[in-house]
């Protein structure tokens, strides 16, 4: 079958919306971690919020500088419901997961429609995710070793809020 640079340009729009959908997954994370006073997960959340939208904007430029229509989507309300910091973690990487997925699917058909250019920028996005899945596993593995120890997890909460944030983020 033979498939066309537009149906790549139309599964990377569909990509933007999904970036923005993590921007907003994380940010439901951060808001839960600030209701329930862990400040450094909440920093560190929001940061990882930010990097979404920093996606979701990388792939517009590429859209644009391609002369490509944009068509932004609705994005629907986040979960905001979670009953500990260790679900928190295990909805990241399954976030971290579901965007490996969609991102190789698109990368596949980029390279079948031989969409060079899209090849390459996806290759970005791929080698990305190596790291993102990485750091999810990690963050949720040390989550498990601490988590019945609430001294071990306000430590860990603590070291989290050491990340640097792509923009500002209001102290807490
Ligand atoms: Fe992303
Ligand atoms: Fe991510």
């Amino acid at each position: 079958m033979k498939h066309t640079s537009e149906e790549v340009y139309n599964r990377l729009n569909d990509q933007i919306h999904q970036e923005l959908a993590a921007w907003y997954g994380y940010l439901g994370m951060s808001i839960w971690c600030s209701k329930n006073y862990f400040a450094g997960f909440a920093k560190w959340l929001n940061s990882q919020s930010q990097e979404e939208y920093m996606h979701a904007v990388k792939i517009q430029q590429f859209l644009i500088d391609r002369g490509v229509q944009i068509t932004l989507q609705p994005i629907s309300e986040p979960r905001q419901e979670y009953s500990s910091i260790t679900e928190i973690f295990e909805a990241a990487l399954a976030q971290e997961q579901s965007n490996s997925k969609s991102l190789n699917s698109i990368f596949q058909l980029a390279f079948e429609s031989q969409a060079y250019a899209s090849v390459t920028e996806l290759q970005w996005f791929i080698t990305e995710q190596v790291e993102e899945e990485r750091t999810a596993q990690t963050n949720l593995a040390h989550i498990k070793m601490v988590a019945s120890d609430p001294a071990a997890v306000l430590e860990l909460d603590k070291s989290f809020g050491a990340r640097e944030s792509i923009f500002p983020i209001p102290p807490a």
